[in-house]
């Protein structure tokens, strides 16, 4: 090797580990173990409490994101929060130890913590799940993803909402109230509910609708 070709090396290589170091520092969506952190959260029993999306017994998780959104300590805080088993206050006013995570392991721990934090850019789209929701409710009778049927394509909806704020609430709704839908014809019918109540495969089938 040339003197010139080792240079060039050595400055690959710092460059490499500049790179590295700002990827620990500021851990990012990419960086993150999502299924991992969703495994994590059944096998401790999390979900008993806290949902992604909606509130339970415990706040929603993208909640907890937005409120601890900037802070510096938060990942800390956090960590604690789902490690040490402090006093939880619940909506009927009385105090227990939170549960903690079912493993000792910092680096899995601090995944859970970090996936929390970096909601909801974080939350995949299931896609067969949505599927099978959306056949097993019987959507599919009236919808598509690419062409009108009864009901409008499932792309043209997600056009429509693109980027507006409150759309997954909005569509939330839709798919579990059964609030008056007006057809082509004319006629209007109460539009059908989702054969679910799990709060999180609800909202897996509205945002992978939004995704479309
Ligand atoms: C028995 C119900 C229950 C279970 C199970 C439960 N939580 Fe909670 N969690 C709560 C309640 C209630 C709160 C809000 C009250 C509080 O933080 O004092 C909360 C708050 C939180 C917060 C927000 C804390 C903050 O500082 O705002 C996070 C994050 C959290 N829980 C994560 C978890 C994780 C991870 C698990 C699984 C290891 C878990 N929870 C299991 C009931 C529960
Ligand atoms: C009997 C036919 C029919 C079935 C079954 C049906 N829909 Fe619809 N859907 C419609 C019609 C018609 C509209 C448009 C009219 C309206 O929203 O008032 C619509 C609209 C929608 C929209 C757009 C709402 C908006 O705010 O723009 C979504 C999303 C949707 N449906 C999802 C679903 C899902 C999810 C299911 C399964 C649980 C489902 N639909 C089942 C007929 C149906």
């Amino acid at each position: 090797m040339t003197t010139a070709m080792q240079f060039d090396r050595r400055l690959q290589l710092a460059a490499l580990a500049l790179l590295a170091a700002s990827l620990a520092a500021a851990p990012d969506a990419a960086a993150l173990d999502v299924i991992a952190a969703q495994r994590l959260a059944r096998q401790s029993g999390c979900v008993e409490c806290h949902s992604v999306y909606q509130k339970k017994v415990g706040p929603a998780w993208k909640d907890v994101a937005t409120k601890y959104r900037g802070q510096a300590d938060a990942g800390q805080r956090l960590y604690k929060h789902v490690t040490t088993g402090r006093k939880a206050r619940f909506d009927d006013g009385h105090e227990e130890s939170h549960p903690v995570v079912k493993t000792g392991d910092p680096a899995r721990i601090g995944n859970l913590v970090e996936w929390i934090l970096a909601l909801p850019v974080a939350a995949p789209v299931d896609v067969p799940a949505a599927q099978t929701l959306a056949r097993q409710s019987r959507c599919v009778k009236c919808h598509a993803v690419d062409v009108k049927k009864e009901g409008p394509a499932w792309k043209d909806v997600a056009a429509r909402y693109l980027g507006s704020v409150g759309a997954e609430d909005k569509l939330y709704l839709h798919v579990t109230t059964g609030r008056k839908a007006k057809f082509a014809d004319g006629h209007e019918e109460n539009h059908p509910v989702v054969k679910t109540s799990d709060p999180d495969r609800i909202s897996n089938l509205v945002n992978w609708i939004l995704s479309l």
